[in-house]
């Protein structure tokens, strides 16, 4: 059925456990944030789709959720073609403490441009949390506060993360062979 997927990488029992561990970490640290008012979550689309979905319901908190869309990958493209923007920053950021969601960290690009966005329009602070990272060095060098899990350079699809728009639906995150496509 997916004929371009090679093998799994983290299955979805393993994703569930550690979006569990994640939560517990996310709630002992944002607690007191959330019970101030000034927690806000702000996850970036299309990508962190479940694992937003999963994340969040992990944490019994009060915050809003204000989502953005952003793509570096458009199309069959499997290296970042450079940030594009898709949709303005969430109102009301002023003074909030921002919970950033994403699904991989690869280049960086996209959580330092969300962070340097966000400290301009007055947020107190930004956090981020992604459910994967690529071990490339430059991956290495953004700062990051809450990880998933750290993978090797391969383009890796499933679990909200597409090639071209596909493969966002497979439950488990999985290495494409791209030549298969
Ligand atoms: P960065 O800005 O280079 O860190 O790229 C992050 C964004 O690129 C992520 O939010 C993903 O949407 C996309 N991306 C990076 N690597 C992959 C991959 O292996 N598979 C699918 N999407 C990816
Ligand atoms: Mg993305």
């Amino acid at each position: 059925m997916y004929r371009a997927i090679d093998r799994i990488l983290i299955d979805r029992d393993s994703i569930a456990d550690r979006v569990e561990q994640l939560g517990d970490m996310l709630v002992a640290d944002l607690a007191p944030i959330a019970d101030a008012g000034q927690l806000m979550v702000v996850p970036v689309m299309t990508g962190s789709l479940f694992f937003t979905a999963d994340l969040l319901r992990q944490l019994p908190l009060a915050f809003r959720i204000q989502p953005v869309t952003m793509s570096s990958y458009p199309g069959k493209s499997t290296t970042s073609q450079g940030i594009k923007e898709m949709s303005p920053l969430p109102d009301e950021i002023e003074g909030k403490t921002i919970l950033v969601i994403d699904d991989i960290l690869d280049s960086g690009r996209t959580l330092d441009h969300l962070r340097t966005e966000m400290l301009e329009a007055g947020a107190a602070d930004v956090r981020s949390c992604v459910l994967l990272r690529k071990d490339v060095p430059r991956a290495a060098k953004v700062q990051c506060h809450y990880v998933g899990f750290d993978i090797p350079d391969a383009f890796v699809v499933g679990y909200g993360l597409d090639y071209d728009g596909l493969y966002r639906n497979v439950p488990d995150i999985a290495v494409l062979n791209e030549a298969k496509l």
